[in-house]
């Protein structure tokens, strides 16, 4: 049994240094030392011999078990070094290659220009505040003073989502949500979507303005042309000049639409120096509508004190962004083309 076992590990030895990979040398342990390994076979046979040769045979059976157990380790040991060196040659990094095009994003244009006039304006201490884009008729039309009988108010115009609920149709509504839950003073602006049943080049379905407005004793139509300069000139350049037109919105009393002077082709009084296309050579560009709040609203909101007064006005943030930008068609906006929204 001794030469037996002498044979198993001498043959063991030599086969566990061939052994290439730790797979392998695994399988080749387990058939070994492993409970129905040749080892182990063999020394069942022990039961047979006599008293004298048990403890002998087994001592040689442990130098053995221990002799092929340390060659298994240390072999593993080589076989892992070598793995590992593999891996390292494998993964070797090409420094001279070119490196992957990397690409960082940019605001879209309509966040950035919203941006730009909140900023601006916040100077002058408005808050931002915002409304929901799905609206009650009420808080849309009638608490703004806009009758059952008016025209944006037909299935043309609105999108209506309901029974007396409709998508905002502008952001005019946030005006009344902030009168009717704080009190006055108030100098907000309400940035947003808004949506019109309307398409084509000029007309989205979906669009953004910026509602703003300020209520206080004593303010008059002169702090609105202020407020409307400052914006005017932060945005176009400090030489640009504004110009009031009288016009007619439910929800102010007098209402107007603002003109800028052509940032393209005017300068000072707003002569164009043509030929402009943008100005179409009139020197003055409109960008807003505005106007004294109606004293309806305030009823609406709640307010009674006589001495109270506002001004609001909307701007279209499209329509400011392409003025910026030179941007010829509404739709670039919305498509989503990276060459487009790179540029910005
Ligand atoms: N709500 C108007 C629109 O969507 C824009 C507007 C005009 C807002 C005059 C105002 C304003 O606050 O005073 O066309």
């Amino acid at each position: 049994m001794i030469e037996e076992l002498k044979q198993i590990g001498c043959e063991s030895l030599e086969a566990i240094s061939e052994l290439e990979s730790l797979e392998s040398l695994e399988q080749f342990r387990v058939s070994v030392l492993g409970k129905k390994g040749k080892l182990s076979t063999l020394l069942k046979g022990m039961g047979k011999l006599s008293a004298e040769e048990r403890p002998k045979v087994g001592q040689v059976a442990n130098e053995w078990k221990n002799k092929i157990e340390a060659a298994l380790g240390a072999h593993k040991e080589k076989l892992e070094v070598a793995a590992l060196e593999q891996k390292i040659l494998n993964e070797k990094i090409d420094v001279t290659l070119p490196s992957l095009k990397s690409y960082t994003g940019t605001l879209h244009p309509l966040t950035q220009a919203t941006r730009q006039i909140v900023q601006s304006l916040s100077r002058l201490g408005f808050d931002v505040t915002t409304g929901p884009e799905i609206e009650t008729e009420y808080l849309n039309f009638d608490s703004v003073n806009i009758p059952e009988t008016h025209p944006a108010r037909e299935m043309q115009d609105t999108f209506f989502m309901g029974e007396g609920v409709v998508l905002r149709t502008h952001t005019s509504p946030v005006q009344m949500r902030t009168m009717r839950s704080q009190s006055f003073p108030l100098r907000i602006l309400c940035p947003g979507a808004v949506y019109r049943a309307d398409n084509d080049a000029t007309h989205s379905p979906f669009f953004h303005q910026i509602e703003g407005l300020w209520v206080d004793h004593g303010i008059r139509m002169s702090d609105l042309k202020g407020t409307l300069l400052f914006f005017a000139k932060e945005t176009f350049g400090s030489e640009t000049e504004i110009r009031l037109r009288p016009s007619f919105f439910p929800f102010v009393e007098p209402g107007v639409e603002v003109d800028v002077t052509c940032p393209f082709c005017a300068s000072g009084s707003g002569k164009g120096k043509g030929p402009c296309k943008v100005c179409k050579d009139t020197g003055w560009i409109e960008i807003l509508g505005a106007g004294m709040v109606h004293p309806e609203l305030f009823k609406h909101a709640g307010y009674d004190d006589p001495k109270i007064s506002g001004f609001a006005f909307g701007i279209g943030i499209e329509r400011i962004s392409m003025l910026l930008n030179g941007i010829p068609d509404l739709r670039l906006f919305y498509r989503g083309d990276v060459r487009f929204l790179n540029q910005f």
